[in-house]
């Protein structure tokens, strides 16, 4: 097929794997997780986070890779061949990226103004920044640069991007979260984020906030894997970089648990302040502290980087889906996701402003994040668990996932993703629900 031969492939399979680990570290891990650890009783949450992480992540991300892998195509043609009728979850996988992508680079715009506002010393207040337009201009210019990445191609911009960002999102976060952990007060931030409560296993609700918060941060669902997963090369082995990817972002997210609660403890703020922990208070943290305008300027730059990533990870799945459904040129694909992702996120970008939308009250950026950051990814793993492992031959996805590899999965494993894995999503789905209206 001639898709088959002008497809891209990594260059290298450390090219891979740090494309996977930007994708998958992202703000999801600096500013989502510190901030539900701390709305769930801190190390009460840790355990049954790590659980999914551990039980349901790596077969999961395997899953993703593994198909992706196998028909060499984006979410929406992997699905379509297995059944004609399966693109339409790969088109609604595919339009759950780019709403999360819509609001995600809002997100990221935020942090591009804290971080120049104190790269240029002076210390912004996130209010003064939501009194202006300002949310649209820098939502404009984040999606550009991730429209120029991606309308690089895999290899000269995907690739190289990451392998670049991850190295220094990785040589910021080590220093910084070894300097905020010898912060006066800093051991009971610390103590806080990981004495563990086995009570809390018992919770229902934290369940599930654990199941959605390990899908989003994992990458999982978005069709983000599978995309990546495509570019691999016939004889790449997957469970050694899985295990690489999954055990990176977890460290990230317990070094950024680590940073974040030193911080917070060393200046006397509650941990359990919600979604606005890093917004709200960091910069304020930052702005008392000596030297905070720089460690403020690392900070921000850190969280910059790490969207970044994520966001051509999610780009690029609308992207690959367009390219091949339309047989399309990348640079139309590329232009055509663009002009989507800004009229989709200019409501966002929007609440934000001095005319902030709303739905039901709430601010139209929350909503699209209650909606699709938890509901929507963790309906989209579903929507995808499903769509293999009930329509597609048992034995190759077994072939598939155990390729080059010396540990094999048993078949019981596909049983597990056939009725175990849909039944703890659905439950988590209704569970949340029901506690959120609770
Ligand atoms: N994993 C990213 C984060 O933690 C978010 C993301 C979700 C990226 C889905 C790509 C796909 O921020």
């Amino acid at each position: 097929m001639k898709s088959d031969i002008e497809r891209e492939e990594w260059k290298s399979s450390s090219g891979f794997i740090l494309a996977c680990i930007g994708s998958a570290v992202g703000i999801g891990n600096i500013w989502r997780f510190p901030y539900i650890v701390g709305e769930n009783g801190g190390g009460a949450f840790l355990i049954p986070f790590l659980m999914v992480v551990v039980g349901l992540g790596i077969s999961l991300m395997m899953l993703e890779f593994a198909v992706g892998k196998y028909f060499r195509s984006s979410i929406v043609k992997s699905l379509e061949k297995i059944k004609n009728n399966l693109k339409w979850s790969g088109v609604f996988i595919a339009c759950v990226s780019l709403a999360v992508l819509s609001y995600y680079l809002v997100v990221i715009g935020w942090i591009g103004f804290f971080l120049s506002s104190f790269a240029a010393e002076t210390f912004m207040e996130f209010e003064q920044m939501t009194d202006t337009y300002f949310s649209i201009v820098s939502f404009l210019v984040v999606a550009l640069i991730v429209m120029a990445v991606i309308g690089k191609g895999v290899i000269g911009g995907i690739e190289k991007f990451n392998k670049i960002s991850v190295l220094i999102l990785i040589s910021i976060l080590i220093p910084f979260s070894a300097y905020a952990v010898t912060l006066p007060g800093a051991f009971d931030g610390i103590s806080y984020f990981i004495t563990p409560d086995f009570s809390s296993l018992y919770n229902p609700k934290i369940w599930a906030t654990a199941l959605g918060q390990a899908f989003f941060s994992l990458s999982l669902g978005s069709g983000a894997l599978l995309t990546y997963g495509s570019y691999l090369g016939k004889r790449q082995f997957l469970l050694k970089p899985t295990i690489t990817i999954i055990s990176t972002n977890t460290a990230v997210s317990i070094l950024a648990g680590f940073l974040i609660f030193s911080l917070v403890f060393s200046n006397n703020q509650s941990p359990s302040q919600g979604l606005p922990l890093v917004f709200n208070i960091l910069p304020d943290i930052f702005a008392s502290m000596e030297h905070g305008t720089v460690l403020g300027a690392v900070f921000f730059s850190l969280l910059f980087v790490a969207g970044l990533t994520s966001a051509v990870g999610l780009f690029q799945v609308p992207t690959a889906s367009i390219q091949e459904s339309l047989k399309t040129s990348r640079r139309k694909a590329t232009l055509i996701v663009f002009g989507l992702v800004v009229a989709i996120g200019m409501p966002s970008a929007l609440s934000y402003t001095p005319l902030e939308i709303q739905v039901n009250q709430i601010k139209f950026l929350d909503f699209m994040d209650d909606i699709f950051g938890t509901y929507g990814i963790t309906l989209a793993e579903l929507v995808f668990v499903v769509s293999v492992s009930w329509f597609m031959c048992k034995t190759r996805i077994l072939e598939n996932l155990n390729k080059n590899s010396r540990f094999n999965f048993p078949d019981w494993t596909i049983y597990v993703m056939k009725f175990v894995v849909p039944a703890l999503i659905i439950f988590v789905i209704i569970f949340s629900a029901i506690f959120d209206n609770a």
